[in-house]
């Protein structure tokens, strides 16, 4: 099923610093609040980073409890990331010490000392290195189940998300790299290709292109109104056709996978300016440490691996399904809660009113006023329970649902 692309790829680096810049401002009161610290030269370093803000975004969510809205203190810990938390929530760090001045003789040192450097799978933002990462500003995003990222802006205006992978350890360093180096390649206007990646046997960093707008959970429950804003009916219409499309790629690239995405969440869509959904975290299952893998990825939340543990391309169509009821009915599903009991069984929910001819009732008010489209938005929560069903066997198939979809205006 190909689609016409348009590259909605973000603009060149020069263009990409003014691209930023509205969005800074809004955090500039949260930063000007926050530590401010510069970014250190280790990556023991950014663990540090990452432990305190654990420590006080668990102390200001207690703080705080006007924070919770939707998204539950629970449900922010939840996420896998990319998490776009509230701004309020961002904190810019700084060392007041440059602990490794001789950072300059580290490159020319990284070979002889077996310190690895970034590893480029996809040019087209340009080249960097670890040492410039380093060097950039950062901002933390997040922690979340498979790790926690941070935004940097490198020197030349190219601001990007590092992710640091936990549970990465099943495959060795070559077999990493050629992972790594087929998801680089991939090309589609759905699917987010990392640029880069950084191998230790002791970590694993993946770092992609920062998308403003954030994830399609921050925009569902973030707390801000801004998150919400332009979330109408088209939008939201037109971010499922694309997450479909963007599943349906990943199907076809990855179809010797049990799991072709495995962790498909509204948190691992990221959006564009123009609210194009970008899917991340797709296709990690062969490199997920076998022990983890069941915490670390979606699917396996999925009726079959809970009650048989099997999973299969269908549960990603059961991930689909998910997101599809998340973006109609605007909640925030407890099927992404580790402990399951925040947040609303939006399958239950769904099933059940449908069978009670209530199914009006879960539309999302922010979207329900639109009456010119409410056979549509019905027509598309019913395409959303059928991928939701228990039985893979009677789930809709991907290609089937992704059908029935675009024919939905
Ligand atoms: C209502 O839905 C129609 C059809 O998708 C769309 O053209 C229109 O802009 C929507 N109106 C609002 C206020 O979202």
């Amino acid at each position: 099923m190909t689609k016409d692309c348009v590259d909605h790829s973000s603009p060149p680096p020069s263009a990409k610093i003014h691209n930023q810049t509205h969005t800074e401002t809004g955090r500039a009161k949260a930063i000007s609040d926050g530590k401010v610290i510069l970014v250190a030269t280790t990556i023991f370093f950014l663990l540090c980073i990452v432990i305190a803000f654990i420590f006080s975004a668990t102390r200001r969510t207690t703080k705080k409890p006007d924070n919770r809205g939707l998204v539950s203190k629970q449900s922010v810990k939840d996420e896998v990331l990319p998490v776009q938390l509230p701004p309020e929530s961002i904190h810019r760090r700084s060392s007041e010490s440059n602990r490794r001045s001789k950072s300059g003789s580290r490159r020319e040192s990284a070979t002889k000392t077996g310190m690895a450097d970034m590893v480029m799978v996809n040019g087209e933002k340009g080249e960097f290195r670890l040492q410039d990462l380093m060097k950039a500003s950062a901002e933390v995003l997040g922690n979340g189940v498979l790790g926690s990222a941070y935004k940097a802006t490198l020197a030349g205006g190219l601001s990007v998300v590092v992710k640091r992978m936990r549970w990465m350890n099943r495959l060795g360093k070559d077999e990493f790299d050629a992972e790594l180096r087929r998801f680089g390649k991939l090309k589609h206007c759905n699917v987010l290709t990392p640029l880069a990646y950084y191998f230790r046997k002791e970590e694993k960093l993946i770092v992609s292109a920062y998308m403003p707008k954030g994830s399609l959970s921050y925009l569902l429950h973030g707390t801000t109104d801004r998150a919400h804003t332009n979330l109408n009916w088209p939008t939201r219409l037109k971010i499922v056709k694309g997450v479909a499309q963007g599943l349906d790629f990943i199907h076809k690239e990855f179809a010797t996978h049990d799991l072709p995405h495995g962790n498909l969440k509204s948190s691992n869509v990221l959006l564009t300016e123009t609210y194009d959904p970008l899917l991340s975290d797709y296709a990690f299952q062969p490199l997920a440490s076998p022990n983890n893998v069941a915490q670390a990825m979606f699917a396996y939340k999925s009726p079959e691996y809970v009650q048989y543990q099997q999973v299969s391309p269908k549960s990603d169509v059961y991930c689909l399904g998910i997101i599809i009821l998340e973006v109609m009915t605007g909640k925030h599903p407890s099927q992404y809660q580790i402990d399951g009991q925040s947040g609303i069984d939006i399958v239950q929910w769904v099933q059940t009113s449908i069978l009670e001819n209530r199914a009006l009732e879960l539309i999302d008010p922010e979207i329900a006023s639109n009456a010119s489209s409410t056979d549509n938005m019905l027509r598309l929560l019913e395409i959303g329970a059928a991928c939701v069903e228990s039985n893979p066997d009677k789930r809709l198939p991907l290609n089937k649902a992704i059908t029935r979809i675009e024919k939905i205006s």
